[in-house]
């Protein structure tokens, strides 16, 4: 599949790298190709690709979003709200707002009552947004390594052909997958970012994931 993956930080990087692993064709969409993290990431992987959000949007069957929650609607706006229609669109973002952690709680920009999720899908109403990744931090996003227990991946979306595609795509990524329901959850998912950092930054522990135990 034809992927483009809309932020070129360490999490683009990342799920770019691990798509190509698993076979897919990728372009990074970034604001600066020439800049030398997108440099080193084509050296390291020479059958990806960078270009524009717009690129990156214009080119992928499935698309990624990655950038800092606080600028995905200009990234989007920029990539072109038509180029996301009828596409599957993997939400990975977090709504951080710019403030110091209180005691290693971030805060976000967003409420309760309404997550970024929930933002972005209104954006681009005609594609099939489907939030994953937030939760974990980038090193452990690609086959996770818990000494053999998968960690979960909650996700949630409003189509439900779209959850099944990235669910597929979380399997071989070496996740076991929860779906939470529909967009609203995301108002759930999200702070779970919140809760996965503190550890780290309290006491610089970034080494977990999160697991739900069923009976
Ligand atoms: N870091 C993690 O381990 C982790 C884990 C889970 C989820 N997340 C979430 O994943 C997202 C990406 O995180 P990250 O750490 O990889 O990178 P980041 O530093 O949060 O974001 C970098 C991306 O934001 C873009 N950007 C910055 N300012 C912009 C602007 N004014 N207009 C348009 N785009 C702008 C950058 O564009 P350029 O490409 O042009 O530089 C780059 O693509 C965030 O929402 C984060 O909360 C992060």
């Amino acid at each position: 599949m034809k992927i483009g993956v809309i932020g070129s930080g360490v999490v683009g990087r990342v799920l770019a790298s691990a798509f190509l692993k698993e076979g897919n064709e990728v372009k990074i969409g970034t604001r600066d190709i020439k800049k030398a993290e997108i440099i080193k990431w084509k050296e390291e992987n020479p059958k990806g690709d960078a270009g524009s959000f717009k690129d990156g949007a214009t080119f992928g069957e499935m698309l990624v979003l990655a950038t800092a929650g606080e600028v995905i609607a200009d990234a989007i706006k920029s990539a072109g709200v038509e180029n996301f229609s009828g596409k599957v669109v993997i939400d990975a973002t977090n709504p951080i707002a710019h403030v110091p952690p209180v005691n290693g709680v971030l805060k976000f920009f967003t409420s309760l009552d309404e997550s970024l999720m929930e933002r972005i899908q209104a954006q681009i109403p005609n594609a099939h947004v489907v939030k994953a990744f937030n939760s974990i931090g980038n090193a452990f996003m690609y086959k996770p390594d818990f000494g053999g227990i998968k960690p979960t991946m909650f996700i949630c979306g409003n189509d439900t052909e779209a959850k099944k595609k990235v669910t597929i795509i979380l399997d071989a990524f070496g996740w076991e997958t929860a779906d939470m329901g529909k967009m609203e959850a995301a108002r759930a998912i999200e702070p779970l970012c919140i809760l996965w950092c503190i550890p780290g930054l309290l006491h610089d522990q970034w080494t977990h994931a999160f697991k739900l135990l069923k009976k």
